[in-house]
């Protein structure tokens, strides 16, 4: 009986292998689990004052170590996406560190983990806006509403829409679209 239960147990297992990534990165066992949902916000004044003057500073568990590795580099800096955001040695030193330490692959928060999950077999994304976790979420928003809208320019600013982004909070109850109060009623 109990060899039978064994056989079945790992039966099961084996049958459900191949989907436990995607179970989880669609959020099927948050409530099995009860893991942290939001995004460990920025601890590091450095990060937060050198990475939030053109963009609000995006905390590491937005993308896996892999990307930190490739943007953060004295070669890479100087030509970010168009901008010169190069740093001095020391500087760039502690915030890669950092930035390393605290990546989606890191983190055992619930969205960190989705990040980490759906860029684990693919290169390095550059971008969060190209994470496929990330983009799932918003291919239903209409252009007019972010590259058309004035007051957004790019799904980059995340804090545009996020009021909370700040504190790693992205629930959908905590987004304002700029211009668009009834986005959730339009089509
Ligand atoms: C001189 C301005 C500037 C500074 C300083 C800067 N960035 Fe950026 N960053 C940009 C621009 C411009 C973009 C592209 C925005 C867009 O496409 O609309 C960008 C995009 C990004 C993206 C991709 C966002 C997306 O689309 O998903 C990441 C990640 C990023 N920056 C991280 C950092 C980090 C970390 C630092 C600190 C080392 C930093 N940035 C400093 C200008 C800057
Ligand atoms: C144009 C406004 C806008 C911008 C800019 C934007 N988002 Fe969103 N985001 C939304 C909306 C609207 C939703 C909710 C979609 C829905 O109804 O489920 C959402 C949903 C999300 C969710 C899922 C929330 C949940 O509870 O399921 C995450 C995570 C998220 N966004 C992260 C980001 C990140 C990170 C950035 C920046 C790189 C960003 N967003 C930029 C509007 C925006």
């Amino acid at each position: 009986m109990k060899k039978t239960t064994t056989l079945l147990a790992a039966l099961a297992f084996t049958l459900l292998g191949s989907s436990l990534a995607q179970a989880e990165e669609e959020g099927l066992f948050e409530s099995i689990f009860g893991r942290h949902k939001e995004i460990t916000p920025v601890s590091n004044k450095t990060y937060q004052d050198e990475c939030g003057s053109c963009h609000f500073a995006y905390p590491p568990g937005l993308l896996p170590s892999k990307s930190w590795e490739k943007l953060l580099t004295a070669q890479a800096l100087p030509d970010h996406f168009g901008e010169n955001a190069e740093l001095d040695a020391d500087t760039l030193k502690e915030i890669r560190e950092y930035a390393l330490a605290n990546a989606a692959d890191k983190s055992d928060r619930k969205r960190s983990r989705k990040i980490a999950l759906a860029t684990e077999n693919i290169d390095a994304p550059l971008r969060i806006t190209e994470v496929r976790y990330i983009k799932r979420k918003h291919h239903e928003i209409p252009e007019k509403m972010i590259k058309g809208n004035k007051d957004v320019k790019s799904l980059s600013y995340c804090d545009a829409c996020h009021t909370q982004a700040k504190k790693g909070v992205f629930d959908a109850d905590t987004v304002r679209i700029p211009n668009y109060p009834d986005w959730d009623d339009e089509d």
